[in-house]
């Protein structure tokens, strides 16, 4: 499917999303991330991925600031951290993100992790957080399909996103099909296996046909499959590298090769044991 830089995909609350954005974490302290972010402006992301746990909201609201770029065409995530859950904590933990972003709104506000016991609750308090403006869209991470389940079987409000590790090498094609189902918008984390399986032999030597970088094959796998896509760099030649994705298609036939390589590998904790 043809897609742009600024290609969005349309979530549950009909608000749109870059496919493309640009993960931030262990972006680097100082001056770091804010110049990541702003390389990646000036290559045209407009979707930047961040957490309270990365300690870098200030950064980025400060480079979204600097950038002159009207709010409303940058799209911003950030994340509940584990010990904020519970209801009275996550509303302190977004208005404290927001001041640390020095942002008027978050765009997608996600729960880090399925915390036990406590992370029904915590979702009541996301909904609050959404319908009082602080946050566009509210969604999860690292979620599996048996706690989008219970989720679902509590909640009328379905998540608009599920942020998960997702490469060739974990292709979950369950849970992207769960997702898929409910109207459930997937979005890959550590798309680039952390860079541990950018020399595999499949990739490379796609990679060589395609005339493009393992990095890019990766990214545009996630492209092919409709999922929301937030490599990390810190470098801009790669920030700029991993966005020129846009200018090729892979073909059925490489891309039934590409699951293929599915060996359930994670360089992230596994959530399937979390309680
Ligand atoms: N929700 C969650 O629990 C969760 C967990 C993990 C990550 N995330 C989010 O997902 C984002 C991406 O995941 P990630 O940071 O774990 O891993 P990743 O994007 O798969 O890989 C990042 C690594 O690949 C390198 N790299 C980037 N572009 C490259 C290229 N074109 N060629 C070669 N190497 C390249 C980066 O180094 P350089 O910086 O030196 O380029 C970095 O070491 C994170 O930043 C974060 O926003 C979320």
């Amino acid at each position: 499917m043809k897609k742009t830089l600024t290609s969005a995909a349309r979530l549950n609350n009909g608000i749109e999303m870059p496919y493309l954005g640009l993960g931030v974490y262990l972006a680097g302290p100082g001056s770091g991330t804010e110049n990541a972010v702003q390389y990646a402006f000036e290559a045209g992301y407009r979707h930047i991925d961040t957490a309270s746990l990365y300690g870098n909201e200030r950064e980025v609201g400060r480079a979204v600031r600097n950038s002159r770029i009207p709010r409303e065409e940058i799209f911003i995530t950030t994340k509940l951290w584990n010990s904020d859950h519970g209801y009275n904590r996550t509303i302190t933990a977004c208005e404290e993100s927001l001041r640390e972003l020095n942002l008027p709104y978050i765009d997608l506000y996600l729960i880090h992790w399925p915390v036990e016991n406590l992370r029904n609750e915590t979702w009541e308090a996301m909904i609050a957080l959404q319908k009082d403006g602080k946050c566009r869209a509210i969604g999860v991470s690292n979620y599996t399909i048996r706690h989008l389940e219970e989720l679902l079987a509590d909640s009328p409000v379905v998540p608009a996103v599920n942020q998960v590790e997702f490469s060739p090498f974990l292709y979950q094609k369950d849970l992207l099909d769960f997702c898929r189902s409910h109207g459930i918008q997937l979005e890959a984390y550590s798309p680039l296996t952390r860079g541990k399986k950018l020399n595999h032999p499949a990739i490379t030597s796609i990679a060589a046909r395609y005339g493009k970088t393992s990095a890019q094959i990766m990214i545009r796998w996630s492209l092919e499959h409709e999922i929301v896509v937030i490599p990390k760099s810190a470098n801009k030649r790669r920030i700029y590298e991993n966005a020129d994705v846009f200018d090729f298609e892979i073909t059925h036939e490489d891309l039934a090769l590409l699951d293929s390589l599915n060996k359930d590998c994670r360089f992230d904790w596994d959530p399937s044991g979390a309680p």
